[in-house]
Protein backbone atom coordinates (compact mmCIF):
# COMPACT_ATOMS: atom_id res chain seq x y z
CA UNK A 1 0.00 0.00 0.00
CA UNK A 2 0.96 3.64 -0.91
CA UNK A 3 2.70 6.01 1.90
CA UNK A 4 -0.07 8.16 2.49
CA UNK A 5 0.67 11.93 2.45
CA UNK A 6 -1.36 15.19 3.74
CA UNK A 7 -2.16 17.28 1.48
CA UNK A 8 0.40 19.63 0.85
CA UNK A 9 -1.06 23.31 0.27
CA UNK A 10 -0.82 24.71 -3.75
CA UNK A 11 2.13 26.89 -3.69
CA UNK A 12 0.08 29.98 -4.37
CA UNK A 13 -1.54 29.54 -0.92
CA UNK A 14 2.48 29.61 0.90
CA UNK A 15 3.14 32.96 2.14
CA UNK A 16 6.45 34.54 0.82
CA UNK A 17 9.69 33.57 2.98
CA UNK A 18 10.38 37.16 3.50
CA UNK A 19 6.78 37.81 4.57
CA UNK A 20 6.69 35.13 7.04
CA UNK A 21 10.30 36.27 8.01
CA UNK A 22 8.37 39.57 8.88
CA UNK A 23 5.61 38.51 10.51
CA UNK A 24 6.16 39.62 14.20
CA UNK A 25 6.44 43.01 12.45
CA UNK A 26 3.99 42.61 10.74
CA UNK A 27 2.11 41.72 13.82
CA UNK A 28 3.20 44.70 15.52
CA UNK A 29 1.91 46.95 13.30
CA UNK A 30 -1.25 45.27 12.62
CA UNK A 31 -2.12 46.59 16.68
CA UNK A 32 -4.32 49.03 15.25
CA UNK A 33 -6.42 46.16 13.19
CA UNK A 34 -6.00 47.09 9.91
CA UNK A 35 -3.72 44.40 8.94
CA UNK A 36 -5.65 41.91 10.69
CA UNK A 37 -7.43 40.62 7.92
CA UNK A 38 -4.58 39.16 6.09
CA UNK A 39 -3.56 37.29 9.58
CA UNK A 40 -5.11 33.96 8.74
CA UNK A 41 -2.61 33.63 5.45
CA UNK A 42 0.61 33.90 7.67
CA UNK A 43 -0.45 31.70 10.19
CA UNK A 44 -0.56 29.02 7.50
CA UNK A 45 2.59 29.04 6.88
CA UNK A 46 5.12 26.05 8.34
CA UNK A 47 5.67 28.74 11.54
CA UNK A 48 2.12 26.77 12.47
CA UNK A 49 2.59 25.21 16.08
CA UNK A 50 0.29 23.13 17.98
CA UNK A 51 1.29 24.06 21.10
CA UNK A 52 -0.16 27.96 21.22
CA UNK A 53 -3.60 26.46 20.92
CA UNK A 54 -3.81 24.35 24.07
CA UNK A 55 -4.91 26.72 26.03
CA UNK A 56 -8.09 27.77 23.68
CA UNK A 57 -9.11 24.41 23.57
CA UNK A 58 -13.03 24.06 24.32
CA UNK A 59 -15.05 22.52 26.69
CA UNK A 60 -16.69 19.46 25.72
CA UNK A 61 -20.28 17.86 26.83
CA UNK A 62 -18.75 14.89 28.45
CA UNK A 63 -16.72 17.09 30.82
CA UNK A 64 -16.51 15.67 34.50
CA UNK A 65 -16.61 18.79 36.65
CA UNK A 66 -15.53 18.20 39.97
CA UNK A 67 -12.52 19.12 42.03
CA UNK A 68 -9.83 18.93 40.01
CA UNK A 69 -6.21 17.08 41.56
CA UNK A 70 -3.93 19.68 41.64
CA UNK A 71 -1.46 19.91 38.58
CA UNK A 72 1.27 19.08 41.00
CA UNK A 73 0.49 15.83 42.22
CA UNK A 74 -0.46 14.98 38.53
CA UNK A 75 2.88 15.64 37.61
CA UNK A 76 4.92 13.69 40.61
CA UNK A 77 2.85 10.74 41.09
CA UNK A 78 2.93 8.54 37.91
CA UNK A 79 3.11 5.52 36.63
CA UNK A 80 5.68 4.79 33.67
CA UNK A 81 7.52 2.27 33.58
CA UNK A 82 9.88 2.96 31.11
CA UNK A 83 11.37 5.62 33.52
CA UNK A 84 11.50 3.05 36.40
CA UNK A 85 8.75 1.46 38.66
CA UNK A 86 8.83 4.40 41.50
CA UNK A 87 6.01 6.54 41.23
CA UNK A 88 8.27 9.70 41.61
CA UNK A 89 10.65 8.00 38.89
CA UNK A 90 8.93 9.12 35.87
CA UNK A 91 9.23 13.19 37.13
CA UNK A 92 13.16 12.66 37.56
CA UNK A 93 13.75 10.77 34.75
CA UNK A 94 11.88 11.84 32.12
CA UNK A 95 13.15 14.67 31.16
CA UNK A 96 15.16 12.76 28.59
CA UNK A 97 12.87 12.24 26.45
CA UNK A 98 12.92 14.21 23.24
CA UNK A 99 9.31 14.86 22.02
CA UNK A 100 9.79 17.18 19.66
CA UNK A 101 10.43 16.26 16.62
CA UNK A 102 7.88 13.24 16.99
CA UNK A 103 6.71 10.88 14.89
CA UNK A 104 3.69 8.76 14.41
CA UNK A 105 3.31 5.42 12.22
CA UNK A 106 -0.32 4.58 11.14
CA UNK A 107 -0.19 1.05 10.10
CA UNK A 108 -2.03 -2.14 9.47
CA UNK A 109 -6.33 -2.12 7.98
CA UNK A 110 -6.36 0.88 6.74
CA UNK A 111 -6.14 2.97 3.32
CA UNK A 112 -3.97 5.88 4.38
CA UNK A 113 -1.14 4.29 6.43
CA UNK A 114 1.98 6.10 6.49
CA UNK A 115 4.06 7.52 8.94
CA UNK A 116 3.70 11.67 9.74
CA UNK A 117 5.09 14.57 12.08
CA UNK A 118 3.02 14.88 14.80
CA UNK A 119 2.74 18.97 13.70
CA UNK A 120 1.59 17.84 10.52
CA UNK A 121 -1.50 15.11 12.26
CA UNK A 122 -2.07 17.61 15.08
CA UNK A 123 -2.81 20.64 12.53
CA UNK A 124 -6.11 18.80 11.66
CA UNK A 125 -7.25 18.59 14.64
CA UNK A 126 -9.51 20.74 17.03
CA UNK A 127 -8.63 20.70 20.55
CA UNK A 128 -10.95 20.18 23.35
CA UNK A 129 -10.64 20.21 27.17
CA UNK A 130 -12.39 16.94 29.14
CA UNK A 131 -11.76 17.07 32.81
CA UNK A 132 -12.08 12.66 33.26
CA UNK A 133 -11.28 10.75 36.47
CA UNK A 134 -8.19 8.27 36.11
CA UNK A 135 -8.59 5.53 37.95
CA UNK A 136 -5.81 3.01 38.50
CA UNK A 137 -5.76 -0.77 39.53
CA UNK A 138 -4.15 0.18 42.83
CA UNK A 139 -6.53 1.97 43.74
CA UNK A 140 -5.61 5.74 43.32
CA UNK A 141 -7.47 7.94 41.24
CA UNK A 142 -7.15 11.44 39.87
CA UNK A 143 -9.52 13.93 38.15
CA UNK A 144 -7.65 15.62 34.93
CA UNK A 145 -8.25 18.57 32.81
CA UNK A 146 -6.76 16.97 29.86
CA UNK A 147 -6.54 18.77 26.11
CA UNK A 148 -6.84 16.16 23.43
CA UNK A 149 -9.45 15.20 20.40
CA UNK A 150 -11.43 12.13 19.97
CA UNK A 151 -9.10 9.33 18.47
CA UNK A 152 -12.31 8.53 16.37
CA UNK A 153 -11.65 11.80 14.29
CA UNK A 154 -8.03 10.39 13.55
CA UNK A 155 -8.28 7.37 12.97
CA UNK A 156 -11.76 8.48 10.18
CA UNK A 157 -8.85 10.03 8.25
CA UNK A 158 -7.09 7.13 7.19
CA UNK A 159 -10.06 5.11 6.37
CA UNK A 160 -10.04 1.81 8.73
CA UNK A 161 -10.78 -1.06 6.32
CA UNK A 162 -14.01 -3.50 6.91
CA UNK A 163 -10.95 -6.01 8.68
CA UNK A 164 -9.87 -3.08 11.29
CA UNK A 165 -11.55 -4.71 14.12
CA UNK A 166 -8.95 -3.58 16.72
CA UNK A 167 -6.38 -0.94 17.25
CA UNK A 168 -2.81 -1.45 18.65
CA UNK A 169 -0.92 1.62 20.20
CA UNK A 170 2.78 1.37 21.33
CA UNK A 171 5.50 3.85 22.88
CA UNK A 172 8.63 4.50 21.92
CA UNK A 173 11.26 1.98 22.29
CA UNK A 174 14.62 3.89 23.19
CA UNK A 175 16.53 2.74 26.04
CA UNK A 176 18.80 5.80 25.36
CA UNK A 177 16.18 8.20 26.25
CA UNK A 178 14.27 5.89 28.38
CA UNK A 179 17.13 4.60 30.53
CA UNK A 180 14.41 1.49 32.31
CA UNK A 181 13.94 0.06 29.15
CA UNK A 182 17.72 -1.37 29.42
CA UNK A 183 16.29 -3.67 32.19
CA UNK A 184 14.13 -6.27 31.78
CA UNK A 185 10.88 -5.09 33.83
CA UNK A 186 8.76 -5.29 30.67
CA UNK A 187 8.40 -6.97 27.00
CA UNK A 188 9.22 -3.81 25.43
CA UNK A 189 7.65 -1.18 23.80
CA UNK A 190 4.86 -1.09 25.99
CA UNK A 191 1.73 -1.78 23.65
CA UNK A 192 -1.83 -1.55 24.74
CA UNK A 193 -5.49 -2.53 22.64
CA UNK A 194 -8.98 -1.35 22.40
CA UNK A 195 -11.72 -3.16 20.40
CA UNK A 196 -12.78 -0.94 16.96
CA UNK A 197 -16.31 0.24 18.90
CA UNK A 198 -14.17 1.41 21.66
CA UNK A 199 -11.49 3.29 19.97
CA UNK A 200 -14.56 5.43 18.15
CA UNK A 201 -16.38 6.19 20.85
CA UNK A 202 -16.21 9.64 21.18
CA UNK A 203 -15.22 9.48 25.05
CA UNK A 204 -11.74 7.91 23.73
CA UNK A 205 -9.10 10.89 23.54
CA UNK A 206 -5.66 11.54 22.22
CA UNK A 207 -4.54 13.95 24.67
CA UNK A 208 -1.46 16.16 24.15
CA UNK A 209 -2.07 18.63 27.04
CA UNK A 210 -3.29 18.96 30.48
CA UNK A 211 -4.59 21.89 32.66
CA UNK A 212 -4.37 23.87 29.31
CA UNK A 213 -0.24 23.20 28.93
CA UNK A 214 1.54 20.66 26.80
CA UNK A 215 1.48 17.31 28.48
CA UNK A 216 4.25 17.02 30.79
CA UNK A 217 6.93 13.95 29.83
CA UNK A 218 5.96 12.14 32.76
CA UNK A 219 1.90 12.11 31.89
CA UNK A 220 3.32 10.90 28.18
CA UNK A 221 4.31 13.43 26.22
CA UNK A 222 4.25 14.08 23.24
CA UNK A 223 0.60 12.04 22.81
CA UNK A 224 -0.88 9.38 24.96
CA UNK A 225 -4.31 7.75 25.13
CA UNK A 226 -6.91 7.91 27.65
CA UNK A 227 -9.93 5.99 27.83
CA UNK A 228 -11.37 7.27 30.82
CA UNK A 229 -14.17 4.44 31.23
CA UNK A 230 -10.98 2.23 32.11
CA UNK A 231 -8.36 1.68 34.66
CA UNK A 232 -4.85 3.78 33.70
CA UNK A 233 -2.92 1.37 31.79
CA UNK A 234 -5.12 1.49 28.82
CA UNK A 235 -4.11 5.77 28.86
CA UNK A 236 -0.98 4.69 27.07
CA UNK A 237 1.70 6.63 26.62
CA UNK A 238 4.66 8.47 24.10
CA UNK A 239 2.57 7.03 21.43
CA UNK A 240 4.67 6.15 18.08
CA UNK A 241 2.75 3.69 16.46
CA UNK A 242 -0.96 3.25 15.75
CA UNK A 243 -1.98 -0.26 14.42
CA UNK A 244 -5.36 -1.62 13.12
CA UNK A 245 -6.08 -5.72 12.61
CA UNK A 246 -8.30 -8.35 12.54
CA UNK A 247 -7.16 -10.55 15.63
CA UNK A 248 -7.32 -9.27 19.21
CA UNK A 249 -3.99 -8.28 20.52
CA UNK A 250 -2.04 -8.80 23.71
CA UNK A 251 -1.69 -5.89 26.05
CA UNK A 252 1.88 -5.55 27.84
CA UNK A 253 -0.21 -6.27 31.07
CA UNK A 254 -2.07 -9.28 29.75
CA UNK A 255 1.08 -10.80 28.27
CA UNK A 256 2.66 -10.25 31.48
CA UNK A 257 0.40 -11.15 33.98
CA UNK A 258 -2.52 -12.81 32.69
CA UNK A 259 -4.15 -13.66 36.51
CA UNK A 260 -4.05 -9.93 37.22
CA UNK A 261 -4.99 -7.95 33.96
CA UNK A 262 -7.28 -8.71 30.60
CA UNK A 263 -7.73 -7.03 27.87
CA UNK A 264 -10.29 -5.22 28.46
CA UNK A 265 -9.49 -3.44 31.86
CA UNK A 266 -13.16 -1.84 32.01
CA UNK A 267 -13.13 -0.37 35.70
CA UNK A 268 -15.32 -2.77 37.69
CA UNK A 269 -15.46 -2.44 41.60
CA UNK A 270 -17.52 -6.18 42.04
CA UNK A 271 -14.36 -7.65 40.75
CA UNK A 272 -11.38 -8.09 42.88
CA UNK A 273 -8.26 -7.83 41.75
CA UNK A 274 -5.98 -10.52 43.04
CA UNK A 275 -3.70 -8.32 45.34
CA UNK A 276 -6.68 -4.91 45.61
CA UNK A 277 -9.88 -4.97 46.59
CA UNK A 278 -11.76 -2.86 43.88
CA UNK A 279 -14.55 -1.55 45.23
CA UNK A 280 -13.10 2.32 46.99
CA UNK A 281 -10.32 4.52 45.84
CA UNK A 282 -8.30 6.65 47.20
CA UNK A 283 -8.58 10.22 45.10
CA UNK A 284 -5.06 11.68 45.10
CA UNK A 285 -5.17 14.94 47.18
CA UNK A 286 -7.78 13.79 49.24
CA UNK A 287 -8.12 12.19 52.98
CA UNK A 288 -10.38 9.25 53.37
CA UNK A 289 -11.51 6.67 50.70
CA UNK A 290 -14.75 7.10 47.93
CA UNK A 291 -16.96 4.16 46.63
CA UNK A 292 -16.06 3.32 43.14
CA UNK A 293 -17.98 3.61 40.28
CA UNK A 294 -18.67 0.97 37.41
CA UNK A 295 -17.23 1.92 34.41
CA UNK A 296 -15.42 5.12 36.39
CA UNK A 297 -19.01 6.35 36.29
CA UNK A 298 -19.44 6.37 32.25
CA UNK A 299 -21.97 3.82 32.38
CA UNK A 300 -24.49 5.44 30.85
CA UNK A 301 -22.43 6.29 27.93
CA UNK A 302 -20.70 3.33 27.69
CA UNK A 303 -22.29 0.21 29.09
CA UNK A 304 -23.74 -1.07 25.54
CA UNK A 305 -20.63 -1.67 24.52
CA UNK A 306 -20.63 -4.49 26.88
CA UNK A 307 -24.10 -5.54 26.62
CA UNK A 308 -23.33 -9.02 25.79
CA UNK A 309 -20.65 -10.17 27.79
CA UNK A 310 -19.50 -10.85 31.26
CA UNK A 311 -17.52 -8.83 32.46
CA UNK A 312 -16.33 -10.23 35.58
CA UNK A 313 -14.63 -13.01 32.81
CA UNK A 314 -13.31 -10.84 30.17
CA UNK A 315 -11.15 -8.34 32.79
N1 LIG B 1 2.33 3.95 29.30
C1 LIG B 1 3.58 3.47 29.16
N2 LIG B 1 4.21 3.57 27.99
N3 LIG B 1 4.26 2.91 30.21
C2 LIG B 1 3.66 2.76 31.43
O1 LIG B 1 4.31 2.23 32.36
N4 LIG B 1 1.63 3.07 32.77
C3 LIG B 1 0.16 3.08 32.69
C4 LIG B 1 -0.33 4.24 31.83
N5 LIG B 1 0.43 4.35 30.62
C5 LIG B 1 2.32 3.21 31.60
C6 LIG B 1 1.69 3.84 30.49
C7 LIG B 1 -0.47 3.12 34.00
S1 LIG B 1 -0.40 1.68 34.91
C8 LIG B 1 -1.15 4.21 34.46
S2 LIG B 1 -2.02 4.15 35.92
C9 LIG B 1 -1.15 5.49 33.73
O2 LIG B 1 -0.27 5.45 32.58
C10 LIG B 1 -0.73 6.62 34.63
O3 LIG B 1 -0.83 7.86 33.98
P1 LIG B 1 -0.32 9.19 34.73
O4 LIG B 1 1.06 8.90 35.25
O5 LIG B 1 -0.32 10.26 33.70
O6 LIG B 1 -1.28 9.46 35.85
Amino acid sequence: MRAFRYPKPPPSEITPRQLFERRREFLRQSASGLALAAAPALWSTSAWSWTGRLGDAKATEFTTYGDKTPKEAIKTYNNFFEFGTGKDDPHKNAHKLQTDPWSLEISGEVEKSGTFGLEDVLKHQTFEERIYRLRCVEAWSMVIPWVGFPLAELLKRHDPTSRAKYVVFETLHDPEQMPAQRRDILDWPYKEGLRMDEAMHPLTILAVGLYGDVLPNQNGAPIRLVVPWKYGYKSIKSIVRIHLQEERPVSTWEAERPNEYGFYATVNPEVRHPRWHQATERRIGEDGRRRTEKFNGYGEHVAHLYESMDLSEHR
